[in-house]
């Protein structure tokens, strides 16, 4: 098996960041409506202040996965993770998370994501990894206009 490598993403890499993190959107099913250029303008901004770092993984040279996570003093929130869609369910996902926590992560602090209920593969993923349940998020969406408010009743 070839040996994943990884090294801090740099505002060089944001525009191909910008075209995973818009896969990744499609994949999750996330309503986040914004474009592959906006995505990657996004990532420079937040990694130019400080707000997320990002790591690459490569096999052999190619890219086959990325991270971009915030660390706070006592929590370490991962807000992405993907790996590129041909080399899904092979243990890169898998191998990645252990670099992180082995080699890029210091010990000791809570560690979150966060995942789309439709998003079943990847909660499955997190579990694995073992993460495990914490809160819900329920929402009411609103109505479009002129349509009537629907509320709790019978169906
Ligand atoms: C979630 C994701 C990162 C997993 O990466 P991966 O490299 O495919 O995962 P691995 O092969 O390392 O899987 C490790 C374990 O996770 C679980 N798992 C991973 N994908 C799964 C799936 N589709 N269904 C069920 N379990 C799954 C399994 O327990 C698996 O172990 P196994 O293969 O021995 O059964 C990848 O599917 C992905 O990039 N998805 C799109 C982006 C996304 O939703 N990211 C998470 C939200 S930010």
């Amino acid at each position: 098996m070839p040996e994943l490598t990884h090294r801090r993403a740099n505002p060089a890499d944001c525009r191909l960041l910008g075209a995973l993190n818009l896969q990744l959107i499609q994949d999750e099913g996330h309503r986040n409506p914004m474009n592959e250029l906006q995505l990657g303008k996004r990532m420079r901004d937040w990694m130019r202040r400080g707000d997320y770092a990002g790591r690459i993984f490569e096999e052999n040279g190619e890219v086959v996965a990325y991270a971009l996570f915030r660390e706070v003093p006592d929590e370490i929130y991962l807000r992405h993770l993907f790996v590129v869609r041909h080399r899904r369910r092979q243990g890169i996902g898998r191998r990645a998370m252990g670099l992180l926590l082995g080699e890029v992560w210091p010990r000791g602090k809570r560690l979150v994501v966060e995942a789309l209920c439709a998003n079943t593969p990847a909660i499955a993923f997190w579990r694995a990894m073992g993460y495990r349940d914490y809160s819900l998020c329920l929402e009411i969406l609103p109505e479009p206009r002129g349509e009537p408010a629907s509320g709790p009743g019978p169906a």
